[in-house]
């Protein structure tokens, strides 16, 4: 399973990255906002060490707007992924972007038959919202079980990236469906790490090597 990471936040990015967890990042306008920095300042910073997909989102509503944006978007780094909304517009762009050979990563998509519209386009990504789901009473976790599913019955090669990830629990879900990429939070990522018994475990050891002799040669 490939782990992105949610966030523009360069230094979480870096911190995760040398523990060996990052194999892409998202970014979405919000995020970005949040960092107050220019946005190809940030994505060229994160392209310096990070080699998987970033994406990075166009904010136009018209194809050839998208298109235009992804065109200028995609130059400034080499790994880029233009992440494109889940509309007919959003489609047409997609659709010229894959004849291009520019990644696209088609976000905000709420339903089954979104995600196979975005595959049928030749979209590189998909991304399922799936906390926004479950905050309005629908199960996010069923819609990443079944666009699994109707991609393996047809063979798409569209990889789906879970998204809008809220707790541990939702990767843990993700993995055993078999979600290609789930791209994660720093926060949620952070968590993930930890279990009480690991730390009780911890300071017994800790405490009982106190208790062991050592000598010099081992005699
Ligand atoms: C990722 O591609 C999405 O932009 C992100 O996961 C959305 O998460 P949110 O619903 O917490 O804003």
């Amino acid at each position: 399973m490939k782990f992105f990471i949610d966030t523009a936040n360069v230094e979480a990015i870096r911190r995760f990255h040398e523990r060996g967890m990052v194999d892409g990042v998202t970014t979405n306008p919000t995020l970005v906002a949040r960092e107050g920095r220019d946005l190809r300042q940030i994505v060229t910073e994160i392209a310096s060490f990070v080699k998987g997909p970033i994406s990075l989102e166009v904010v136009s509503e018209d194809a050839d707007k998208m298109v235009n944006d992804a065109q200028r978007m995609s130059g400034w780094i080499d790994n880029a992924a233009i992440k494109i909304p889940m509309t007919w517009e959003g489609l047409k762009a997609v659709r010229k972007l894959a004849e291009e050979g520019i990644k696209t990563n088609v976000t905000l998509v709420f339903s089954a038959n979104q995600a196979l519209l975005a595959a049928k386009a030749g979209a590189t990504f998909v991304s399922p919202f799936i906390g926004r789901l479950d905050d309005v009473g629908h199960t996010g976790m069923q819609l990443i079980a079944d666009v699994v599913q109707i991609y393996s019955n047809y063979g798409y090669d569209t990889e789906v990236i879970v998204a809008s990830v809220r707790h541990p629990i939702h990767v843990y879900e993700a993995a055993l469906i078999g979600a290609d990429i789930a791209t994660i939070p720093p926060t949620v990522m952070e968590k993930m790490v930890n279990h009480p018994l690991t730390d009780v475990g911890i300071k017994r050891f800790l405490d009982d090597s106190r208790k062991v002799q050592e000598t010099k040669d081992g005699q």
